[in-house]
């Protein structure tokens, strides 16, 4: 299959549409991550979705919508604080969980009772989404396992012959995925996934819980309330290693390294040797969030064997940066500042 680029406007919205009517799959542009887009109540559609990304079935998809009406044909149950936060911070990064009717496809929901949904932020998408008239599922458009994609090159690079159309909508402005949260009670939230709705930003409206999958390692077996926290995630082929310490002693560490091909992701500041490959980080969680992806992915093309990246701030969208640096790491964090890499002064 060909795969077309087209550039966000009228005719690529023709045409997107058309795909999306007719059950065929596009890749779009959101503010968080680019999505591969589907009719979310047509199995078929969706069934290709799961294809295209190598996606294992029971990992739900986020139905994305363009008006209150489309939320209101997937569930019955719109709470008082589930409409207050819509209309805070829809259109936007935030992705609730509601129970769904029975015409919602458990296709499309992993096989759960439940729906996952957001309305995102991008005049593009919302547009394409109101001419459908239906949800449109999509997971980020990355092969499942490699970092979620930030720009439609990226998009290409992974779904280049498996998709008939790629929607360029320029980078995304965040960076990493909507922020993920179910009910608990009429009053509290449990963030299940981290983004740039920020725990500090959901506490002005609710009781906040931090379900422990985000910040700590899931076995495989164990029973989550959304499953696609328990798979390998995020990950380039390079190894990623976390740095935490001192610049002193983050730069100690790094400009031993003697092997060619090492990848670095720091704040900028650090002197490094010339060996060593460095690759847009930043200092400030929004930085990190816009550059993480789009840093690893580069990395693999430069041909990086390990890539180490110094550990975020988790205030603010830190949290999600942190979140799927320690999966993009396999949880490997190295403590420079009580091993013998430590300069002491
Ligand atoms: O920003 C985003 O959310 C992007 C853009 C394209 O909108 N989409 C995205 O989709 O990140 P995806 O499929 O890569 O991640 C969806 C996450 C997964 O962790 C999945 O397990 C969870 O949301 N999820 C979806 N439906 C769920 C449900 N019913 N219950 C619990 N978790 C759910
Ligand atoms: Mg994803």
């Amino acid at each position: 299959m060909e795969t077309k680029l087209v550039k966000a406007g009228e005719t690529a919205l023709n045409e997107a549409a058309e795909l999306l009517k007719s059950g065929s799959i596009v890749a779009i542009p959101t503010e968080t991550v680019y999505g591969l887009a589907a009719n979310a109540y047509d199995v078929n559609a969706v069934r290709s979705v799961f294809r295209a990304k190598g996606r294992p079935q029971d990992n739900p998809l986020i139905l994305h919508i363009s008006s209150m009406e489309m939320l209101y044909d997937i569930t019955e149950m719109v709470s008082t604080l589930s409409k207050r936060l819509a209309e805070n911070f829809w259109p936007g990064p935030l992705t609730m969980i509601f129970p769904r009717k029975p015409h919602v496809p458990a296709e499309t929901c992993g096989g759960l009772s439940t729906a996952a949904v957001r309305m995102p932020r991008n005049k593009f998408t919302l547009e394409l989404i109101e001419r459908c008239g239906f949800p449109v599922a999509a997971p980020s458009a990355n092969t499942s396992g490699l970092p979620s994609p930030t720009s439609a090159a990226h998009v290409f690079d992974d779904m280049n012959g498996k998709i008939p159309l790629i929607v360029d909508g320029g980078e995304c402005r965040y960076g990493v995925e909507s922020t993920v949260v179910c009910f608990e009670g009429d009053d509290s939230v449990r963030i299940l996934r981290p983004g740039a709705v920020t725990p500090e930003m959901l506490r002005e409206f609710c009781h906040v819980v931090i379900d422990n999958g985000v910040l700590e390692m899931i076995s495989p077996d164990a029973k989550v309330l959304s499953p696609g926290m328990k798979y390998k995630h995020y990950s380039p082929s390079a190894e990623v290693y976390i740095l935490k310490g001192t610049d002193k002693n983050t730069e100690k560490f790094i400009n031993s390294k003697k092997m060619n091909n090492v990848g670095f992701l720091g704040s900028g500041s650090e002197e490094l040797n010339d060996s060593i490959i460095r690759f847009p980080y930043g200092k400030s969680p929004e930085e990190q969030a816009e550059n993480l992806f789009a840093s690893l992915r580069k990395a693999d093309e430069r041909g990086c064997d390990e890539v180490y990246v110094r550990m975020p701030d988790t205030a603010g969208i830190g949290l999600a940066v942190y979140n799927r640096l320690l999966r993009s790491a396999g949880f490997r964090i190295i403590d420079l500042d009580g091993g013998e890499n430590a300069v002491h002064e």
